[in-house]
Order: structure tokens, then C-alpha cells, then sequence
């Protein structure tokens, strides 16, 4: 069990972490490059929310708290950063600058989520 939890987590993060990284270099360069991102970038956003739902099912269950809050409001905010870079592909100096902030506070409270007891 806990050699399926590692490798799901290492999943998890390297998925998320091409994910958000890419966003947040694009952001920067004012969505140049996205076009031929963004294929990547969908695929490693699948894998990254797969890999989450897994890990939210072994590990978290049906548990309430502020350790659940700050993952749902992680998870929320990804899944919405998904949502507009699919919508706003036309303009994507916006998408990307919105889904920028999105996957950083996604980031964070995936994070810390752990240590709000
Ligand atoms: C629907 C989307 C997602 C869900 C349901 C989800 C769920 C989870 C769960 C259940 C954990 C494990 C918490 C624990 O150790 O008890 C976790 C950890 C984590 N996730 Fe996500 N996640 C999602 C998306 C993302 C994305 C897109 C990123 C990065 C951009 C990300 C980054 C992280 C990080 C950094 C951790 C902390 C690992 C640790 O400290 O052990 N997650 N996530």
C-alpha cells in the first residue's frame, strides 16, 4: 500500500508540477508558446487530478476539516485553471496570466493543507 501511495504522489507532483510551471513561464511570456503547450499541458492536468482523486480516496476518505478545506479549495482552483486555458485559447496572455494565480494558490494549499490541524 505504501509503495502504491508513493508513486501516486510522485505522479501527482510531477504532473502538477509541469503543469503549473509551464503556466507560469507562458504568464510570463505574455501566452507566447501556449498553442504548442497546450496539448502537454491538458495531458499533465488529467494525470495530475486523476492522481489526486486517487490520493483523496486513500488517504483522505470521507474526513472533514481544515486539512480537506485547503485540498477542496486547491483542487477547486485547478480544475477551474484547466477550464479557462480549454475556454480562453484565443487570448492566451489572459488565460494563462488567470490560471498562473490559480495553480499557485492551488500549490499552496495542497502544501500546507497537511500542517492546518
Ligand atoms: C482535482 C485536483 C487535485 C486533487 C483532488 C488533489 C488532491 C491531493 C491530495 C488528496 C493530496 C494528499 C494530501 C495528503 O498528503 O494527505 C495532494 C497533495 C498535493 N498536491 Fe494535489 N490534488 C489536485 C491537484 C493538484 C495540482 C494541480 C497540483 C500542482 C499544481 C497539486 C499539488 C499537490 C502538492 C504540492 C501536494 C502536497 C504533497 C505532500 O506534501 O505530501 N495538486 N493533492
Amino acid at each position: 500500500m505504501q509503495i502504491l501511495i508513493i508513486v501516486v504522489i510522485a505522479i501527482h507532483l510531477l504532473a502538477g508540477v509541469y503543469w503549473a510551471g509551464s503556466t507560469f513561464v507562458l504568464a510570463l511570456a505574455g501566452g507566447r508558446g501556449a498553442e504548442s503547450l497546450f496539448r502537454s499541458q491538458m495531458i499533465a492536468a488529467v494525470v495530475a487530478v486523476i492522481a489526486g482523486v486517487i490520493l483523496w480516496t486513500v488517504l483522505i476518505g470521507s474526513a472533514r476539516g481544515p486539512t480537506e478545506t485547503s485540498l477542496s479549495v486547491g483542487a477547486a482552483c485547478a480544475v477551474a485553471a484547466a477550464g479557462f486555458q480549454g475556454a480562453w485559447r484565443k487570448e492566451p496572455a489572459r488565460a494563462q496570466r488567470i490560471a498562473a494565480i490559480l495553480l499557485a494558490i492551488t500549490v499552496v494549499s495542497m502544501a500546507v493543507a497537511r500542517y492546518l490541524t
